[in-house]
């Protein structure tokens, strides 16, 4: 732990963010869940910022296929990867929703929040609703806007250093323990 108590994974992840700089894409993260048959599915999230220590904060629509996923198996995995620092972080744990989420919808813009209100992700398209593009102000909270709380058990770290690569894995038992890994 450091001095501030976030685990010592968070200071890499710190530093990973910074090298990359201001791109939006520094918040772009990817996200595996397990469907009902056991297949996985992978797709890209936006990283929302935390909530205690270890907890990753994501939005997404209810009607998504993510949540019939999660509602069978709330076991994840999000997978971080730094083009600049060349460090791939693999972080595995469990999702629940936040109920309380209003907070979270006052920090979207009104563009982001129309798209809550776009036909349900998935089906066939309606041109109905492709037609008007203007953005709507002071949209209430729509009921399938969802707040995910991930909530991280192990940090598998990839460090692509030269001579030779290292890997760190830390595990969550009351305490963060780090051990290092064969790559
Ligand atoms: C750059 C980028 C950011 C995205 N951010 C989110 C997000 O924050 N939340 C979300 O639910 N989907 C986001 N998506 C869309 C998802 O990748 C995915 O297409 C959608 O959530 C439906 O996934 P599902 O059918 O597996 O639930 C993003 C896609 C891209 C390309």
């Amino acid at each position: 732990m450091l001095e501030n108590n976030l685990p010592s994974w968070r200071q890499n992840l710190k530093s990973s963010r910074r090298k990359e700089g201001q791109s939006p894409s520094n918040r772009w993260v990817q996200l595996a869940t397990v469907n009902d048959k056991n297949e996985p599915r992978l797709r890209t999230v936006v990283f929302r910022g935390w909530q205690k220590d270890s907890s990753m904060i994501i939005f997404t629509d209810r009607r998504s296929e993510k949540i019939e996923h999660l509602k069978c198996n709330p076991n994840a995995e999000i997978l971080w990867f730094f083009l600049k620092s060349k460090m791939q972080f693999r972080f595995k744990g469990e999702i629940n929703e936040l109920i309380n989420n209003g907070n979270y919808w006052n920090t979207l813009s009104d563009k982001s929040k129309s798209s809550w209100f776009w036909g349900s992700p998935g089906e066939k398209i309606n041109t109905k609703f492709q037609s008007n593009h203007e953005i709507p102000h002071n949209l209430s909270k729509p009921e399938n806007f969802v707040v995910l709380k991930f909530e991280i058990e192990s940090v598998d770290l990839l460090k692509l250093e030269q001579p030779i690569h290292r890997r760190y894995l830390w595990k969550k038992n009351n305490t963060w323990k780090q051990i290092e890994i064969n790559p």
